[in-house]
């Protein structure tokens, strides 16, 4: 029995006999040759097989193995420069587990409604392969970096009886004899934490009825929100900037492959790095004014367009304070040098990508949050459990979400949030 091992751990096993196992990415050759791409999940190593060193059953077999057949495959690991990956593996003896023919996702360019039907597989396609690699990196960058900073995971409930971020996307469901709502955000409960635990984070996923069609826009999208006791708005946003930049630092250590198989320009990574540009809403809503593309209106939200503007100049993220209460959440506080502004944070990608994180000081006044639940026609009664925050050693506190799709779009290069998550679910599709 030879080793058992992994196309990533082949620098390990040069002059060895080892056994790989996987499925086919691609097969060619001819006559007494067949040149296989072993794809076994960590990367993909090309394996030759000579009629002459293996059995005239393995050949046969895998002269008869489509694309995505199994297989496990045996021989001795040379280094070659010109072999994808750097290493080659010559065959002696193996075993198709599988052989598949017919297999839905040829190299061909199918379309991307295709595609999304075929999810499930697309997963195994090089592209997609290298995004979830990405994704993966990006979420143990952010749990180091939190960790690292003594935060606490102190996660959310999925059900909640209570909307956090406005009641117009909503998905509301029955539980049992009464009405649930599934979380737009963990930040209530964060808050509750952070007065428990001093500094926390919560990571999960949340729900969002979105009836965008947007390439920023999932119903079902994961955001990791930290939560910090006695902080105010600059503290949070030197902990945004700070996390940012180690979180792509950390993806250009460890994915570095995977980014240039998307063929991301490394360059544009590189340039994140302290200190983010810091402008008011106001201060925005000039440039906006002075774009000749933007049709923006002084007082309402940032759409899309003008967020992309906004991003697009500067080479590293934006960080957009003091927006108009009227476009920002009951819970967040406002400036008391004007009170018609809020202590709110909005960080935009470079690029153009777009809002990445958003984020505020709470209010800490139970008067004051009393009053802005019921302008707002939120339920009072839900919200009582929130407002005990206030009632037992209100200090004041503030927090951040960070769409974890959108992060990963960003540092992959990847247009649309669709492709940044394994299983996307959007107004249209729920499917696979
Ligand atoms: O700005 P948002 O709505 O902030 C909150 O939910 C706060 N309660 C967070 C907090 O302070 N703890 O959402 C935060 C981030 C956005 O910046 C964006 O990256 C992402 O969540 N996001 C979405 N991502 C994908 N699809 C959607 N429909 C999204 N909506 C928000
Ligand atoms: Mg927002």
């Amino acid at each position: 029995m030879s080793t058992i091992t992994t196309v990533a751990h082949l620098g390990d096993f040069v002059g060895e006999t080892v056994t790989l196992r996987g499925w086919i990415y691609s097969r060619s050759g001819k006559g007494k040759l067949h040149f296989v791409q072993l794809r076994d999940g960590s990367g993909i190593c090309q394996c030759v097989l000579f009629k002459k060193n293996v059995s005239e059953e393995l050949f046969e077999a895998i002269g008869g193995a489509g694309q995505e057949s199994s297989l496990m495959l045996t021989g001795e690991v040379s280094a070659d420069e010109r072999a994808p990956g750097g290493y080659e593996l010559q065959v002696s003896e193996g075993q198709v587990l599988q052989a598949v023919d017919g297999y839905p996702i040829t190299p061909k360019e199918h379309g991307t409604d295709f595609l999304l039907s075929n999810r499930h597989l697309w997963l195994r396609s090089k592209k997609q392969w290298a995004v979830m690699r990405i994704r993966d990196a990006v979420i143990t960058a952010l749990r180091r970096f939190f960790d690292e900073r003594e935060f606490i995971c102190v996660d959310s409930p999925m059900f909640t009886p209570n909307a956090c971020e406005g009641t117009s996307n909503l998905f509301e469901l029955d539980y049992f004899d009464r009405k649930a709502y599934l979380t737009q955000s963990g930040q209530l409960y964060a808050e509750a934490g952070a007065m428990a635990m001093g500094k926390v984070y919560c990571f999960g996923p949340t729900f969002r009825a979105e009836k965008s069609k947007t390439r920023r826009h999932l119903t079902e999208f994961w955001m990791l929100e930290p939560e910090v006791a006695f902080a105010d708005l600059y503290d949070i946003m030197q902990l945004a900037e700070d996390m940012l930049c180690s979180v792509v630092k950390e993806v250009l250590e460890r994915r570095r492959p995977e980014l240039d198989l998307l063929e991301r320009d490394i360059s544009k990574l590189e340039a994140i790095v302290p200190p983010f540009p810091r402008l008011t809403y106001n201060e925005a809503a000039k440039i906006l004014a002075e774009h000749p593309e933007s049709e923006f209106t002084y007082g309402e939200d940032f759409g899309a367009p003008d967020e992309t503007i906004l991003s697009n100049a500067y080479d590293r993220p934006v960080m957009v304070t003091h927006y108009p209460n009227e476009v920002k959440a009951f819970y967040m506080k406002r400036d008391s040098d004007d009170p018609t502004k809020t202590l709110c944070v909005d960080v935009l990608g470079s690029e153009g990508v777009g809002e990445l994180i958003g984020g505020s000081q709470r209010e800490e006044d139970l008067d004051v949050l009393e009053k802005r639940i019921a302008e707002h026609e939120l339920p009072a009664k839900a919200f009582e459990w929130y407002l005990d925050l206030r009632r037992y050693g209100s200090v004041p506190h503030s927090g951040f979400g960070i769409g974890l799709e959108r992060t990963v779009g960003w540092i992959a290069g990847i247009e649309h949030v669709r492709e940044c998550i394994p299983f996307p679910r959007t107004m249209y599709r729920i499917e696979p």
